[in-house]
């Protein structure tokens, strides 16, 4: 039997709306233990020139390899700024995360390892790191280096002792996930994904993103660590992708996004999903429950 102070009592949240605000403004306004599930896609912070000023007094070489350089403000911070950023908005993250949820953050080698060591400064327990190989990957055009081909995962939790987050352990082994040549049916899923980082043209339709993330590799984590009726937060929204996906997969979704044409991006994408949603419904109730899997990979 549970404990009186393990019971934490429900909170009733709004939900379902993308905010055009700074996402640790928008988590301040949330009260704790209300998200079932945080997908982070912060700027990687690899908006550099040639050159990488790390701080007044020293340079690196650059790091760009193939990645979609693009030069955002948003995506361009002094060194400190970034690691205080990244304890700033992950100290929100942590108390808004329910005991029961889990939180994904996407990186590559430029951050990674700097939000690695704020999650651990913070006690957020890293769960797996996950490999996102595409092996449709951009190839180097300057043959000065190995094509940069993955980008990471941390799959973390906000540090409870007890472990309580949410994991579909029977999607991850016997989910149908036809295009991963690295998923073998019926077996355990390992820690390196082959997934493309090929949009659909209903993902583009109402406009790009520069680092936008495919719909699929979303409803992958989505369903991996939640369940049906959860609430998702998406901290840096961008193009509404996590939203989209929350949405197509019966979660719901809140989002912060500081680029006001990024929201108007993501609510007509929503928009339409919704449009979708219904038209799926309608479709398999005239089929007699016949049902259409849109989120296979
Ligand atoms: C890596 S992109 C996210 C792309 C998103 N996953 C998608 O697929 O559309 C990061 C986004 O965070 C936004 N952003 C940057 N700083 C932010 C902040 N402090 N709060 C909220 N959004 C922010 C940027 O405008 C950018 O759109």
């Amino acid at each position: 039997m549970k404990k009186k102070k393990d019971i934490i009592p429900p909170v009733v949240i709004s939900f379902d709306y993308i905010r055009n605000s700074n996402c640790i403004d928008g988590m301040n306004t949330l009260p704790s233990n209300c998200i079932d599930l945080i997908i982070a896609d912060p700027p990687y912070n690899l908006s550099k020139s040639r050159d990488w000023k790390w701080d007044n007094s020293a340079s690196l070489a650059g790091m760009g390899g193939n990645w979609n350089i693009t030069n955002e403000n948003w995506d361009n911070m002094p060194l400190e700024d970034y690691f205080n950023f990244s304890l700033a908005w992950l100290s929100e993250a942590k108390r808004i995360l329910k005991p029961t949820g889990s939180m994904w953050i996407f990186g590559t080698y430029h951050n990674i390892g700097i939000i690695n060591f704020a999650c651990q400064m913070l006690g957020i327990e890293i769960i797996n790191e996950v490999i996102w190989y595409k092996k449709n990957a951009f190839p180097n055009l300057s043959g000065r280096r190995l094509t940069a081909s993955h980008e990471t995962i941390l799959w973390t939790h906000s540090g409870g002792k007890k472990r309580n987050y949410f994991f579909d352990y029977d999607y991850s082994k016997n989910g149908d996930f036809p295009s991963d040549k690295l998923k073998i049916p019926g077996k355990q899923m390992r820690t390196v994904w082959d997934l493309s980082n090929n949009k659909q043209q209903e993902e583009l339709k109402f406009g790009k993103h520069p680092t936008q993330k495919p719909i699929k590799i979303l409803t992958r984590i989505i369903k991996l660590s939640s369940r049906p009726g959860d609430v998702i937060l998406a901290p840096f929204a961008g193009a509404g992708s996590e939203c989209v996906a929350a949405k197509i997969v019966g979660r719901h979704y809140i989002g912060f996004e500081t680029d006001k044409e990024y929201c108007r991006i993501s609510e007509e994408r929503l928009a339409y999903t919704e449009k979708e949603n219904e038209q799926i419904n309608l479709f398999q109730i005239k089929q007699g429950g016949m049902s259409i899997d849109k989120t296979r990979d």
